[in-house]
């Protein structure tokens, strides 16, 4: 009767979607507990490419997902997500919890004026409502979809939110409010206890697969502060952001990628440009999934990872586009920055002068649609011994197994270890 939780270990995009519908093969509920529309899960299919914003996309495997409180409610995505969802794979139930915070069109104009207001020090948020969702709700003037469907008054609310921000935006009180009560009701009777949901799966002996969004590294507090998203991206979160405690919490399997991407502002270490970085982003079609924009591209860092493995318990780890990193004549690895041990540095200024050791290593030949077809069918001995190498490099200077590997964008495309 295990909770599984899956994580990001790096600054998010590692690919949880794929892997949570994989690793939620034969599981009973998937469960989203943090983040918001920010989050963009894609999954490959055999007949077309979902990408999910608000529904966690295990749901494909399981066909019943559930949204904790943690996440920042944005109803019109979740029923896009819904929609979309049902049209690949069937009804679908979805269960929401009535204390998440909703994100309404005010949120959403915060973003934007925020960033503005910010010029060149600007974060570089997905414009999705997440920081001033989280400055309502952690400052007490948050509007939950209870409040909404139980009829409170939030008419003294939302004259607080008008004294605020008037000024600043523009915003209509009426319009925002008639906005969200017409939501509210479209999702009135998908609302439920995701709390007891959860305890009743796990009781009866089902599989729970807790889907991460985003990555350690933009966690709230972890992260690379300022340059993080709203929320707790860790392991832990998963049990806050649902309604479990932490004994609901078996496995941890930490995602990362075969190197490192970024979207949006901030220090990354092992940063790259030219060449080698065209070719990775171009073919791991390295786009946002949100908002389109270019990722940023870098080596795979050992400092950072062994400071995701640390904060999240991590159990197992799941690296992912080990395809996309193959058929480079040689790669890189950074095993230190120089001069810097422990702990992980926590200011934007020290990360942004680290100087990254690296260890240069051989690539391995490309992995194609038929080299994937044998993989798949021969396993991990049949992988060139670079990338065998590359892993257990990897494995030695995280002290963690890498226990799944992934070799494509397809659900099934995972050597097992
Ligand atoms: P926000 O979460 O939209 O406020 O954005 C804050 C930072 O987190 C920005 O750098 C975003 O690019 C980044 N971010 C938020 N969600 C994701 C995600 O799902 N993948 C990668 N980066 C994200």
């Amino acid at each position: 009767m295990p909770g599984i939780v899956v994580v990001g270990l790096q600054w998010g995009d590692e690919g949880k979607g794929k892997v949570s519908a994989y690793l939620a093969r034969g599981a009973s509920l998937a469960v989203r507990f943090n983040g918001g529309a920010n989050a963009g899960h894609t999954v490959t299919l055999p007949d077309r490419t979902l990408s999910l914003h608000m529904l966690p996309a295990a749901a494909i495997s399981t066909k019943s997902a559930a949204i904790g409180h943690g996440v920042y409610l944005d109803i019109e995505e979740m029923l896009r997500d819904i929609a979309k969802l049902e049209e690949a794979v069937g009804k679908v139930g979805v269960v929401v919890s009535p204390r998440a915070h909703l994100v309404t069109p005010l949120q959403v104009g915060l973003d934007a004026k925020i960033e503005e207001m910010r010029g060149g020090g600007s974060i570089g948020t997905t414009r999705r409502g997440i920081g001033p969702t989280a400055l309502h709700k952690y400052g007490r003037l948050g509007l939950r979809l209870c409040d909404v469907l139980d009829g409170a008054d939030v008419g003294d609310l939302v004259k607080v939110w008008m004294r605020l921000w008037g000024g600043v935006i523009p915003f209509n009180p009426e319009e925002v409010l008639a906005k969200v009560r017409g939501l509210a009701e479209q999702v009135r009777g998908m609302v439920g206890d995701v709390s007891s949901l959860i305890r009743t799966h796990l009781a009866s002996g089902g599989t729970v697969i807790f889907e991460g969004a985003q990555g350690t590294m933009l966690d709230i507090d972890h992260g690379t502060y300022p340059y993080v998203t709203s929320s707790h991206t860790t392991s832990a979160a998963a049990a806050i952001g649902s309604g479990v405690g932490l004994k609901s919490i078996n496995i941890v399997v930490g995602v990362a990628k075969a190197y490192t991407t970024r979207v949006g502002a901030g220090p990354f270490p092992t940063e790259i440009s030219g060449p080698v970085a065209d070719v990775i982003r171009e073919r791991g079609s390295e786009y946002g999934a949100t908002t389109g924009r270019p990722r940023r591209i870098g080596w795979l860092d050992m400092p950072q990872l062994r400071y995701a493995c640390m904060l999240n318990d991590t159990d197992q780890i799941f690296l992912t586009r080990v395809d996309t990193l193959s058929g480079l004549e040689r790669v890189k690895l950074c095993v230190k920055y120089e001069g810097v041990g422990e702990p992980y540095p926590e200011t934007v200024e020290a990360l942004r002068s680290v100087k990254p050791v690296y260890l240069e290593m051989e690539g391995w030949p490309r992995i194609d649609e038929a080299e994937r077809e044998r993989l798949r069918l021969e396993g991990y001995g049949a992988l060139h011994r670079a990338a065998r190498r590359y892993l257990e490099k990897v494995e030695e200077e995280l002290g963690t197994a890498v226990k799944y590997i992934g070799i494509g964008p397809g659900i099934m495309d995972v050597i097992v270890k």
